[in-house]
């Protein structure tokens, strides 16, 4: 692994001594791939899917959004092919009983011996492949014995097609238009562990984008330069960031395309976003199961399509632990290693500190005074417990971009210190210009200081 990657080890503690994300049901004992977000993940989780949400909605007037619901009719997997083909082949160790995907045993560890992978030692007794489905199923209805089967969502897409039909008549809208949702989608990932890489409930970015059959090919490049483009600007490096096209055999059932945005994660490379052309799988599936025309008809040419479509997917947990491992870098202030997040100002969770240097004089009180004001348009923090050193360093762990100080010249000629988390310089600024400085800082373009250190 080159260098400039930070190990996964690093990742999670400081997401944990931070309180971004925990075990899951730590008490208990921890229950596997799943996690729970703490304050900071919170707003940095939302801070990626608001600036999703932008790109999708607020600086294109060609996608609408959706909030599709978890459980749909179970008839939706027939029709999608997720009841039959959406599928790990797993083995079982009849020794330690433990469950292993066939196809990634070299990143699994044997029950009994952790430093082989399964198979690999006389201790593991594997069972033949088999498949298995990866969605989750329940029941609903009051009596479970009388009850239907259903599932929670594997992907966020099929509650997109199964509104289709709305969206031409309530929205009038035409190809090409899209439809977004973000929400939570479930599946039994037997997983090697990797944090919140891969969990069995993540969170997912989807938008299905309909256009006229012919205009596929031109739509998917689109598509494949817009979501690149949206790492890039929110700050990913270059470098750590690649485009690789499926082969043939690595499709999905329902795919004719398929392209991975990945990232140079702890693991290695692996997938962040996938771009695929569906073709007009879904809704020629969909029409048949529920006997419902959904299809374009132009009014005025009488001309009718079932509409192709191009899906960006994304997961927010996993673009997260990209951010994170993009923004970790440590450096050295007056002998003491310092741990930063250099994330890009829009996704910080917090954007700015307001810190009193001492908690006397009337500091503390102008302090607060400047708080109040600031966060009228900021997600802001006010600290006065402790050195300010260590407040700094507290700040720039969670990756605060400014720090506001107020000393004993602000209650003289009310300037304060505006420190920089990465620079670390500090310019003096009247408190009347401070809500239009930042403001200003926020919204100008911002590139990793790592690239410019490389
Ligand atoms: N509708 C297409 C679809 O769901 P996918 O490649 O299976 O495609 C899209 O998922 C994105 O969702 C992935 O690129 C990844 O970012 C995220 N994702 C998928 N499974 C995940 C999991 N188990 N944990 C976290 N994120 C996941």
């Amino acid at each position: 692994m080159p260098a400039d990657v930070v190990t996964m080890d690093k990742i999670v503690s400081l997401c944990k001594r931070r309180g971004f994300v925990f075990q899951s049901s730590e008490i208990y004992g921890g229950i596997g791939s799943s996690y729970d977000y703490g304050h900071y993940g919170v707003l940095l989780k939302s801070n990626i899917k608001g600036q999703w949400w932008r790109a999708m909605l607020q600086e294109r007037d060609d996608i609408v959004a959706l909030d599709s619901a978890i459980i749909q009719h179970p008839t939706t997997w027939k029709a999608s092919g997720h009841l039959a083909g959406f599928t790990d082949p797993l083995v079982d160790c009849r020794t330690c009983k433990l469950r292993f995907r066939a196809d990634k045993l070299e990143d699994a560890r044997c029950g009994r011996k952790p430093s082989k992978h399964p198979g690999e030692t006389p201790d593991c007794d594997l069972t033949d492949a088999r498949d298995f489905n990866l969605m989750f199923e329940t029941t609903v209805g009051a009596v479970k014995e009388e009850g239907s089967t259903v599932y929670l969502r594997p992907e966020t897409a099929q509650g997109i097609f199964l509104n289709f039909k709305h969206y031409l008549q309530f929205s009038r809208k035409r190809p090409p238009f899209g439809i977004a949702q973000i929400g939570k989608s479930f599946r039994n990932e037997i997983t090697p562990g990797n944090f919140i890489f891969r969990t069995r409930e993540f969170e997912q970015m989807e938008m299905e984008y309909f256009v006229a059959p012919e205009e596929a090919r031109r739509w998917f490049d689109h598509w494949l330069e817009q979501r690149r483009d949206w790492y890039l600007r929110l700050g990913i490096r270059p470098d750590h960031l690649r485009l690789r096209a499926h082969d043939r055999d690595e499709l999905s059932h329902y795919s004719s395309a398929t392209s991975d945005i990945e990232y140079l994660f702890p693991i290695g490379w692996q997938e962040l976003e996938g771009i695929a052309n569906r073709g007009d799988f879904d809704l020629t599936q969909h029409a048949e199961y529920s006997g419902q025309k959904l299809e374009y008809v132009d009014s005025a040419t009488g001309q009718r399509y079932v509409p192709y479509v191009i899906e960006p997917a994304a997961g927010a947990d996993r673009a997260m632990l990209a951010f994170l491992v993009d923004a970790y870098d440590e450096d050295e202030i007056e002998g003491e290693t310092r741990t930063v997040l250099r994330l890009h100002p829009q996704l910080a969770p917090v954007k700015v500190a307001v810190l009193p240097l001492v908690r006397k004089d009337g500091q503390p009180e102008l302090a607060r005074e400047v708080h109040r004001r600031l966060r009228e348009r900021l997600q802001t923090e006010y600290d006065e417990g402790g050195a300010i050193g260590r407040r700094y360093r507290r700040q720039d762990e969670i990756g605060t971009p400014w720090a506001v100080t107020i000393d004993h010249q602000s209650l003289q000629d009310q300037t304060v210190t505006l420190r920089d988390r990465d620079t670390l310089t500090q310019s003096r600024v009247s408190i009347d210009e401070l809500e239009d400085e930042l403001d200003r800082r926020l919204r100008a373009p911002w590139c990793s200081p790592k690239l410019s250190a490389a």
